[in-house]
């Protein structure tokens, strides 16, 4: 049946679209209508967002709302993808070039707020975070703040760590109803043991935006180490990593980015580059003469120095295009969308018999909605969604919470807020 209502609505809009301005501009799939950075898109521009959503494959028989977990690619970056591959398969050749990586990372480098040679490519956000925390000089009896509510990715090796070389974890409950007293809580902790904070940008367990400079000024003040894990920050909202104050910051590329799943970004700061040693080396990481008998070598002076082995050119070539997508929209209307879902869901879920667990205030939450029911469990709820609603959501477990989460990005519109709140509603009622 949603289906069904979904493809009227869609029907409407295209018809809408062809007696209007923007139909000119629309060629194919392939050859985006977007030049809307320098512009301002309303988020209830049912249009606009409509020509973007026909932008993806994504299925209309499901509404996904799962960004969190993955991001659907447009047409553009699969055909990006699949036509690299197609190109360097018949010659076999990696396709590597210094001029190719730097103009990708110039791209991301806009995403990210920082300079190209400050960004190395990597597989995932975990693989980020992983060369973060293994590369830190860190010694036994050195303590590291983080959060209670992060994702395993960001976990495991901090724990692995803890485990071999005696670092001390020390956590905070990430406070919801202030971002002050997350900055006081992590203040608290802080001791003369104190080296490190890791801390994510928006949490995972409830969409929650830390407030991430204030927390980069203490880290300055008492002269520690600052990791970012933005995983659920790049490509949602427009992001500033020099105005964090961060020495690295870790993202997926496959997330909130909408890139070839398997691929990530790392920012290290240009003068955290010696910090955070490069532990796996290999033909990227150099740059000059090595020799194994004189024990010469020298590491790439920039970022690309945590890139070692051979690297998949379509995967980046496809996060390229993704990236040249979201900038064509422009980060700021991305934002704007997202954030107006997210409120018309959040103002919607007030009504219904359920905790919203992410933050009140506008400030602090983001495009994922978290939230409980009051009477029914997470994972029938879950089920129930999916069965009789046709909704991809995601469990939440992350922080000790049995929630539900709801991620809203540019190929989701008020229709499917709407659909969500119906779905909740309907989920009560039949336990009456
Ligand atoms: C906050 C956070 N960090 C790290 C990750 C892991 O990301 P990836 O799968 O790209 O390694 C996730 C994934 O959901 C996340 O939410």
């Amino acid at each position: 049946m949603y289906r069904r209502i979904f493809l009227q609505n869609t029907g409407r809009v295209l018809a809408g679209l062809l007696g209007g301005p923007l139909l000119s501009k629309r060629s194919s799939h392939f050859n985006l209508p977007f030049d809307a950075a320098e512009r301002v898109i309303d988020p209830r521009d049912e249009a606009f967002w409509a020509l973007v959503r026909e932008q993806f494959p994504l299925t209309k028989e499901r509404i996904y709302l799962n960004t969190g977990g993955l991001g659907a690619s447009p047409h553009v970056v699969v055909a990006a993808l699949q036509n690299k591959i197609n190109e360097l398969e018949r010659i076999s050749e990696t396709g590597h070039s210094e001029e190719l990586w730097q103009s990708i990372k110039e791209k991301a480098g806009k995403i990210l707020g920082c300079k190209a040679e400050e960004i190395a490519y990597t597989r995932n956000a975990t693989e980020g975070c992983a060369i973060v925390c293994n590369g830190l000089p860190l010694q036994r009896g050195d303590e590291v703040i983080t959060t209670t509510h992060e994702h395993v990715g960001n976990t495991l090796s901090w724990l692995g760590r803890q485990k071999r070389d005696g670092i001390v974890m020390k956590t905070f409950e990430p406070a919801v109803f202030s971002a002050q007293q997350n900055v006081e809580r992590i203040a608290q902790r802080i001791t003369k043991r104190t080296r490190a904070l890791s801390i994510p940008h928006i949490t995972t367990s409830t969409g929650q935006i830390l407030p991430v400079k204030q927390i980069g000024e203490l880290a300055a003040a008492h002269k520690l180490w600052y990791f970012v894990d933005g995983a659920q920050a790049a490509g949602m909202l427009p992001i500033n990593v020099h105005e964090i104050g961060c020495h690295a910051y870790a993202t997926s590329g496959h997330k909130w980015l909408l890139g070839p799943k398997g691929t990530g970004l790392l920012y290290v700061r240009e003068n955290a580059l010696d910090l955070i040693e490069a532990k796996h080396l290999g033909g990227y990481s150099n740059a000059g003469e090595f020799d194994m008998v004189s024990g010469v070598f020298q590491l790439h002076p920039s970022a690309q120095r945590y890139e070692y082995g051979t690297v998949s050119t379509p995967l980046f070539v496809g996060l390229s295009a993704a990236l040249d997508f979201l900038l064509g929209i422009g980060m700021q209307n991305v934002w704007r969308h997202n954030f107006a879902l997210a409120t018309t869901l959040r103002e919607g879920l007030r009504k219904l018999e359920v905790e919203i667990n992410s933050p009140q205030s506008p400030e602090e939450y983001s495009a994922m909605i978290t939230f409980t029911h009051k009477r029914m469990a997470r994972d029938p709820l879950i089920k129930f969604l999916a069965e009789k609603y046709f909704l991809r959501t995601r469990g939440i477990y992350e922080g000790g919470l049995n929630a539900v989460r709801i991620s809203l990005h540019v190929y989701n519109s008020f229709a499917e807020v709407e659909r969500v709140l119906e779905g909740v509603q309907a989920a009560t009622e039949q336990l009456e």
